[in-house]
C-alpha cells in the first residue's frame, strides 16, 4: 500500500539505520527525511539511500510553528516516526533549554500540525514516538525490572524533556483521539554512533592510545541493545503495534561501564595485535557524572509475547561487529573529528 512516511532525525545515529531500513524495505512507501542537521545529523550515514527513488531529504527544525504544518500540507504524511531529539545526558547538564526547546516544544509541534492534518479522518494515520527508558529513572542492583507501567521519574535535564513530551504524546491521543504509539529502548550501540557516547568515543581512544574516561567507579549498568534490533522493533510497532500502548524494548543485556570496557578494551587488542592487556591500560577513572542514573534494565516481554520481536545479537557478536565497523570506517570518524561532515548537506544538495 502506498503511505508518506516523515521520519524526523533520520540523519542521526537511530534515525539513519530507521530511514535505511523503510527506504530499502518498503520501496512504495515515499520516505521524507526532516532533519536540522545539529552537530548530531550526519548525512554522509546515508549515503547508500541518499539517491534512492522513494526518499528525500529535508532540512528543517521541529520547533519551527510555521514550517512544520506547512511540511504536513505539503506531504499529507500517513505516519510519523519521530526520533529527532537532543540526545546525550552530558550536553543537557550543560545547556537544559535546548532540550526542552527541541525534545518537549519540537514534539508538541509535530503533534499539533499531526492532529490539524489528521482532524476528521485519522484512519489508518500513526505517530510513533520515540523514546527512551530513562525516563524511567534509576534501578538499584536489585534484580528489577523497568515494565511498562512502572512510574516516570526521570533525573537528568535529557530523560526529564524525554518523559515531558511522552506525557505529551499521550495526552494528544486521550485529548483528541491521536492514533499513537511510544516505545522506550534501552542504550542502542552500533554503526554511526556519534563518538560523544561511550562505546564509540572508548573505540576512537583506544585506537588512538588516549585516555579512555570512566565516570566515577564504572559500576553504572546499561542494557545494551544492538541498533539494528532497535530499528526492526521500530518496523514492527509502527506497523503491528495498538494505537495508545507503550512498547519497551530491550537486550536483556546489562553491563556495568567497567566490564563493558575491558571487553572492548580485549577486542580493540586483538584487532589492533596488541599485547593482551595493553588497551586497558588507557582505562582512567573521571569526576563522576552529576546525578548519574545506577542501573538500567528493561522487561520488554509485552513487546516479544504480543509482537514477536525479539534480539537477534549476542552482545559479544554485536560489539565486534561494531568494532570492525569502525575501524574500516575510519574516514566517517576523521570527518566527524574534523568538522567535515557538516559539509555533507551542501556538497550533496546544493551543489548538484
Ligand atoms: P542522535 O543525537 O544521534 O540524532 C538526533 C538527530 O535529530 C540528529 O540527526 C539531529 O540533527 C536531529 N535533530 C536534533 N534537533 C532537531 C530539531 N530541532 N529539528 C530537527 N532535527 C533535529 O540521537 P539518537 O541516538 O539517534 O536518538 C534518536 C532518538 O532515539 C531520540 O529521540 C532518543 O531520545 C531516542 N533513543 C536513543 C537511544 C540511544 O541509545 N541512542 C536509546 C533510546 C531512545
Ligand atoms: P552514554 O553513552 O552517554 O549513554 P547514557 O548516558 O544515555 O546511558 O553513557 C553510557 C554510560 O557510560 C553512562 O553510565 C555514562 C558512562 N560514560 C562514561 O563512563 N564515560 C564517558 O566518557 C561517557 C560518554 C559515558
Amino acid at each position: 500500500m502506498k503511505k508518506t512516511i516523515l521520519i524526523t532525525g533520520g540523519a542521526g545515529f537511530i534515525g539513519s539505520h530507521v530511514v535505511r531500513l523503510f527506504v530499502t524495505k518498503y520501496p512504495d512507501y515515499q520516505i521524507i527525511n526532516l532533519d536540522a542537521l545539529t552537530y548530531a545529523g550526519n548525512l554522509e550515514n546515508l549515503n547508500d539511500v541518499a539517491d534512492a527513488q522513494n526518499y528525500k531529504f529535508v532540512k528543517g527544525d521541529i520547533t519551527d510553528e510555521k514550517f512544520i504544518p506547512h511540511l504536513f500540507s505539503t506531504y499529507q504524511f500517513d505516519g510519523v516516526v519521530h526520533l529527532a531529539a537532543e540526545s546525550h545526558v552530558d550536553r543537557s547538564i550543560t545547556d537544559p533549554f535546548a532540550f526542552i526547546r527541541t525534545n518537549v516544544f519540537g514534539t508538541c509541534n509535530l503533534l499539533n500540525a499531526a492532529k490539524e492534518a489528521w482532524k476528521g479522518n485519522m484512519e489508518g494515520k500513526r505517530f510513533y514516538h520515540v523514546s527512551t527508558d530513562e525516563v524511567y529513572g534509576a534501578l538499584d542492583f536489585d534484580g528489577t525490572f523497568f515494565t511498562e507501567t512502572t512510574k516516570y521519574d526521570p533525573h537528568s535535564p535529557y530523560s526529564a524533556s524525554k518523559a515531558s513530551s511522552d506525557h505529551f504524546v499521550r495526552a494528544y491521543h486521550d485529548t483528541y483521539g491521536l492514533p499513537v504509539v511510544i516505545s522506550n529502548c534501552s542504550n542502542n550501540y552500533g554503526a554511526n554512533h556519534f563518538p560523544e557516547k561511550l562505546i564509540p568515543l572508548s573505540i576512537n581512544n583506544i585506537k588512538n592510545n588516549r585516555p579512555i574516561p570512566i565516570y566515577g567507579k564504572g559500576e553504572n549498568v546499561r542494557d545494551w541493545l544492538w541498533v539494528n534490533d532497535h530499528v526492526r522493533a521500530i518496523d514492527t510497532i509502527f506497523h503491528n503495534g495498538k494505537n495508545g500502548e507503550t512498547y519497551n524494548i530491550g537486550g536483556n543485556n546489562e553491563w556495568s561501564n567497567i566490564d563493558l570496557i575491558r571487553a572492548l578494551c580485549d577486542i580493540m587488542d586483538r584487532k589492533l595485535q596488541r599485547e593482551q592487556g595493553e588497551s586497558a591500560k588507557l582505562i582512567t577513572f573521571v569526576k563522576d557524572r552529576a546525578g548519574h542514573d545506577l542501573r538500567y534494565a528493561i522487561d520488554s516481554t509485552k513487546l516479544q509475547r504480543e509482537l514477536g520481536w525479539k534480539p537477534s545479537l549476542q552482545f559479544e557478536e554485536g560489539l565486534e561487529k561494531t568494532v570492525d565497523w569502525y575501524l574500516a570506517n575510519q574516514t566517517w570518524m576523521d570527518n566527524i573529528i574534523n568538522g567535515d561532515y557538516q559539509k555533507y548537506y551542501e556538497k550533496q544538495y546544493l551543489e548538484r
